[in-house]
């Protein structure tokens, strides 16, 4: 089994969409958008990496963002909660609505943001202390809480994160002591603890093996009960395993940044409208 095959011919015939799904699938006039972007574009310098994109992150849907390396899916969805600022010089035009609040306000509280809207990222990234106190990080930074509040919150997010029966009877040792795997639901712990409404994850099974990438997948089927995920994921199973909705960004040169297609999983990857989109999904790309 081979998770980080990009590049693998998808046959129709054995494609299982969303086999792990539990949810319901919602009729469109059920969909709220958790957020809404439209016409978002980024640039770092005069290279403009995200161009003029629109579309929802539905709530309580999982949607996967897909596409080629470099057409800009990390600058997309790190845009979605603002962290790319703490990385560098990012510019943006256009807008992002989180429940129909522009997140570029200047009356945005981008501490608050971050924890409603919250990131896991490629590399699995614990700090350099405790099991538990990564957990609490964001809790304590939040405001104070009691030992048993905070014994409660952190015994929550780690069973959250499934990772509770591995760890509790080593909570005060080091996270960097953790198995990548186990470090990378740690890092969703983290995230769960200050009880966020989105869940933004850039390949976040890219550094992982198969068994944890799979443990990641299942994880992501109960946190869908009471959370909105965006996913990129270079792995197209990845997504048609785990996904309700696709987007599909840029392949060709001329059309860097774009977002080509978007739509419901199970169409984009067995009938979509684009043939960029049918190229990139059959491994006809490149
Ligand atoms: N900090 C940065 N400074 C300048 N260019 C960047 C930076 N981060 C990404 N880029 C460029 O923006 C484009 C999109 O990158 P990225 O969003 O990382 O794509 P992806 O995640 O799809 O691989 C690429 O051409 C990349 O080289
Ligand atoms: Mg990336």
């Amino acid at each position: 089994m081979n998770y980080s095959d990009r590049d693998k011919i998808i046959k129709p015939g054995i494609l299982k969409v969303n086999s792990l799904s539990t949810a319901p699938q919602s009729t469109s006039e059920e969909l709220i958008p958790a957020l809404k972007v439209e016409n978002l574009s980024c640039y770092y310098g005069d290279k403009k990496a995200v161009h003029s994109v629109s579309m929802d992150i539905y709530q309580g849907q999982i949607t996967a963002i897909i596409g080629p390396s470099g057409c800009g899916k990390s600058t997309f969805i790190k845009a979605l909660n603002r962290i790319s600022e703490l990385e560098g010089k990012v510019r943006f035009e256009g807008s992002v609505e989180f429940f129909g609040q522009n997140i570029y306000s200047r009356r945005v509280n981008l501490n608050k943001l971050r924890r409603q809207i919250g990131m896991v990222f490629q590399k699995p990234n614990p700090f350099a202390m405790s099991i538990y106190d990564n957990v609490a990080y964001g809790v304590r930074v939040a405001g104070r809480k009691s030992k048993g509040e905070l014994d409660e919150i952190v015994e929550s997010a780690l069973k959250g994160a499934a990772i509770w029966d591995e760890v509790k009877d080593n909570l005060k040792k080091s996270a960097l002591g953790l198995s990548g795997g186990q470090q990378q639901r740690l890092c969703i712990a983290r995230a769960l603890a200050v009880k966020p409404k989105i869940m933004l994850m850039d390949e976040p099974c890219s550094a992982l093996d198969p068994i944890a990438t799979m443990k990641i997948e299942e994880l992501l089927q109960t946190l869908r009960e009471e959370l909105t995920i965006a996913i990129v994921t270079h792995n197209m199973q990845q997504a048609s395993r785990v996904s309700d909705y696709t987007a599909f960004f840029n392949t060709d040169e001329s059309r860097i940044g774009q977002l080509i297609e978007f739509g419901p999983t199970a169409k984009i990857f067995t009938d979509a409208s684009e043939a960029g989109t049918r190229d990139y999904i059959a491994g006809r790309f490149g």
